[in-house]
Order: C-alpha cells, then structure tokens, then sequence
C-alpha cells in the first residue's frame, strides 16, 4: 500500500473543549500502533515484527548476529561475501538451528558462483535474497523469482530503480553515502527525495548514516517501509567482531568514518566508508607509488590498477575478525558516532522502536 493512503490512526484535528486528553499509557498505545501502520508494509514483505533489516556486513554478519537481529524482531541477513556455496549452506544452516525467525542471505553479484551460491539459498528455503554490488544479472533475478524467493536490490538513482521494478526486483534498499562500506556518492536525505515519491510498486528501505529512531521515523513518514542499519549492529554483544574491532566504534565519532580516497583519475578507486588508521594512510603512499611506477614504465596500466585493488585483499576479516585495527579495514557508517556501548542486539531494536514511537507520542495532543 502507498504510504500516502495508510488511514491515519490518531484523530485528526484538535481535541474537542471539555474533552479528557488521553493518559500518558493511551497515547504510547497510540504512537505504537501508528508506528506499526507506517512500516506494516515492511513488516508484511519481510514477515518480522520491525521493519528494521540488519545490513549486511561482511565477517560481521554471520549467524550470532543475524539470529540474534531475527529473534529481537527484526530482519537479520548474512552477508555471504566471499564464502563459497558450501560455506553459505553452512553458515544458513548454523542461522536456522539459532533462530525459527525469517532472515535474508546478501549475495555480491560478481561473485564467480553466483548462481550455486542462490541454489544453496533456494534449497535451504530462504525467502529473501538481497543481490548486492552491481545491477543483478538477468539469470540470477530468474533463478531467485523461480525459485520462489522475494528479490531485493540496490539502487543508487531513480531511473534505476523503476528498470530493477520492471525487471523483478520485489523490493529496493536505497543507501545513501553515509553508510559503512561501498558507497555511491549520494547522501540518503537526497536519494529518499528523489526516489521515495516516485516509486510505490515496491517497499522501500532505506540506509546509511542511521542511528536513531526519529530518523527512521522520519523516513517512515517520507514514503519508505522500514530502514536498513549497519554499524549500529557492528558493535552489538552478540557480534562476533574483535573486542578491539567493536572498541574502535565505540571511540569514533562521524567524522572519523570517511571514503577512500583516490589519487590519480586513471586509477579509479572504488569509494569505501571506514575509520581512518594506519592502513588508510599508508593506502593513498601505495598509490603514489604505484603511480610513479606506471609513470616509470616499469608498470602497464592494467598491472598498476590491479596493484592499487589488491592493496585491501583480506583487509576487512584482518579488522574484524583478528583485530588489526590500524592495517585492517574499518568500514564503518557516519553512524559510528552514534554507537556509545556494546549493547545486546535486542536493546539495540528496543532503543530504535522506542525513539521512534516516543517522537510520535510527543506530538499528539
Ligand atoms: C563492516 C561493514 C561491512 C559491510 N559489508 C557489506 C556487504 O558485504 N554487502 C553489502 O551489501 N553491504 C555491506 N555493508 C553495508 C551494510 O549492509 C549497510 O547497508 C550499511 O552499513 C548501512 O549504513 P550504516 O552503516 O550507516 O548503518 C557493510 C557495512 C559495514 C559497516
């Protein structure tokens, strides 16, 4: 259903002189209802209680975190990675024995096994894939429809999202470039404006640089069906990332959170959202250097772009999972700024909902 005709739940207009405005319980009541109408769209695609997706992080993302997302009323999603099909089957079998809650399987769309790795989530009855990282192939959209499964894609402009509409896709996440990890370079206040009011063949969820409730909220009243976060998830207890990992997003502030840079336009560098170390620093030297090699002739062009992508091989399970948080790579959300503790993933939820349904409650008369 468009949001703009979801009945509204509280009266309308002022209260009549003489009336008994509701009690303090009535109108939390109130905001909870109201909030569960704005994202019921969300929350009747994914089947959970929240329209709140756990985003998918590579080596974060595996199935302490994601049951735990699922159990706690939300939507939890293994990011699938690198993994390879047998890994996968093993990692959604792991999920299931922790949770009888539904939850996603994120796949990355040049992923060499693309098509095994969405056999192994059809077998293993996944209802929701997420196809990350580029516009999905038309095998893959067949394979997941046929199989039965909801299709979810990314997309990063308008026009793309009505050709992922006709194409298949049953929902869209929109991610703006305050989130952690690959980033597009648009914010998500501006993709929300420029898509939301446009598109309602399918829910939309909305991501990066979410931290709070209101600001779900906000979007919730803007067209979107519920919201995507990810670093607020990183740092969770039931996260299995590195004490030193989850202490380095407890420390960060927004400002510490900011893409990679590129140094040559004949080098492109895909933008990526992380913590500034030790690593990054050192990344932007071995541009240089690998430029003056090309420049040099001791590098073709193709080899020197190959040395500047290799620089971040393996860097990401370095942070998370060993805890080298000055060589590894910290891709992190604005949002980082917004993770103050390790917190259970269930409080977590809590705080959202609650922030969300207490700025609906303040507002009522
Ligand atoms: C450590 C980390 C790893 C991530 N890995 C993936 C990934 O493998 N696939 C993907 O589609 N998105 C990935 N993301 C993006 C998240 O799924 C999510 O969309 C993003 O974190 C939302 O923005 P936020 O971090 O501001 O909440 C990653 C994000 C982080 C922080």
């Amino acid at each position: 259903m468009p949001p703009d005709i979801i009945p509204p739940i509280d009266p309308p207009g002022p209260i009549p002189s003489g009336s008994v405005p509701p009690s303090v319980p009535a109108r939390a009541a109130a905001a909870r209802a109201r909030l569960d109408a704005l994202w019921a769209r969300g929350t009747d695609f994914l089947g959970c209680r929240y329209a709140i997706m756990g985003g998918a992080m590579s080596w974060v993302s595996e199935r302490h975190l994601v049951a735990a997302i699922s159990n706690a009323g939300g939507f939890g999603v293994i990011a699938c990675g690198s993994m390879n099909p047998d890994l996968l089957a093993a990692e959604i079998a792991g999920t299931q024995a922790l949770t009888e809650k539904p939850f996603g399987v994120n796949l990355i769309t040049m992923h060499p096994q693309l098509d095994d790795l969405v056999s192994v989530c059809l077998n293993a009855k996944i209802g929701h894939i997420v196809l990350a990282g580029g516009i999905p192939p038309g095998t893959a959209v067949r394979a997941v429809k046929d199989g039965g499964a909801k299709l979810i894609a990314f997309t990063p402009a308008l026009v793309l999202a009505k050709r992922l509409v006709r194409s298949g896709a049953d929902a869209l996440v929109i991610e703006g470039s305050e989130a952690g990890g690959h980033i597009g370079p648009v914010s998500l206040t501006v993709l929300a404006q420029e898509i939301l009011p446009h598109i309602h063949e399918v829910p939309i969820f909305v991501a990066g640089g979410i931290g709070r409730g209101e600001a779900i909220l906000a979007f919730l009243e803007m067209g979107a069906s519920g919201a995507q976060l990810g670093t607020r998830f990183a740092a969770a207890t039931e996260s299995i990332a590195h004490p030193n990992f989850k202490r380095a997003f407890i420390r960060a502030n927004a400002r510490d959170a900011i893409p990679s840079i590129q140094l040559d336009e004949r080098f492109p560098v895909i933008p990526v959202r992380g913590l500034v170390n030790q690593g990054t620093k050192r990344f932007l030297a071995h541009q240089a250097t690998t430029r003056d090699r090309f420049n040099a002739g001791e590098l073709t062009k193709e080899a020197a772009q190959l040395e500047i992508e290799h620089f971040w091989a393996g860097a990401l399970r370095r942070a998370v999972i060993d805890g080298d948080i000055e060589n590894g790579s910290m891709m992190a959300g604005q949002s980082v700024g917004m993770v103050t503790a390790e917190q259970p993933t269930a409080a977590i939820i809590a705080e959202l909902v609650d922030q969300a349904a207490a700025a609906l409650a303040a507002r009522q008369p």
